[in-house]
């Protein structure tokens, strides 16, 4: 039983650690390196913050997998994958899969191989580009958020 709590203080540990760096990034770090607040080049300004930030949310975006994971196994939970009321199970996996993809793919393949060259032709767009996933990803994760809360507290949808 404490193994399952220590499984659930885990998991929301996790997600505070990682969307709140998510929605740090998104309303106030890309909106001040969109308007040159942290220096002339947007690039530096940008991976200054990402670079660090990434590693923190690789590890978390882990424990909220493993904890998750565990938590559905112990409490065999795989049956609310059938159920639409559940809706917010599949959020959460779909959630966690979009960043393992973007965090561990994406950012080392993508991000640093073909976006440099794209933010120094036209700043503008690609940063504009790059708040927009940002703002996404945000939206995303907040509304999972509140489902989860509420469903794993008995809402009834
Ligand atoms: C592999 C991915 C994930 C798995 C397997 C997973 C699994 C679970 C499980 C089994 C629960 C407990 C449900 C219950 O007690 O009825 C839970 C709770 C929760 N999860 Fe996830 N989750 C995952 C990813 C995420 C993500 C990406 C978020 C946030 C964006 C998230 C946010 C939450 C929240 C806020 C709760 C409610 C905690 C509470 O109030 O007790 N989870 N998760």
């Amino acid at each position: 039983m404490n193994e399952l709590l220590l499984a659930r203080a885990l998991h929301v540990l996790g997600v505070v650690v990682w969307i709140g760096g998510v929605f740090m990034a998104t309303v106030v770090v890309l909106p001040a390196v969109r308007r040159g607040a942290l220096g002339t080049d947007k690039l530096a300004a940008f991976h200054a913050v990402e670079s660090r930030f990434v590693w923190i949310a690789r590890a978390a975006v882990i424990v909220v997998g493993l904890s998750g994971f565990y938590m559905i196994e112990k409490l065999d939970l795989w049956p609310r994958f059938a159920l639409i009321e559940f809706w917010w199970m599949h959020a959460m996996l779909g959630v966690w899969a979009i960043f393992m993809l973007l965090l561990f793919v994406g950012e080392p393949f993508v991000l640093h191989r073909f976006f440099p060259a794209w933010a120094r032709r036209d700043p503008q767009r690609a940063f504009a580009f790059l708040h927009g996933v940002h703002v996404f990803l945000l939206v995303i994760s907040l509304i999972t958020i509140l489902g989860a809360v509420a469903g794993a507290h008995g809402w009834s949808w």
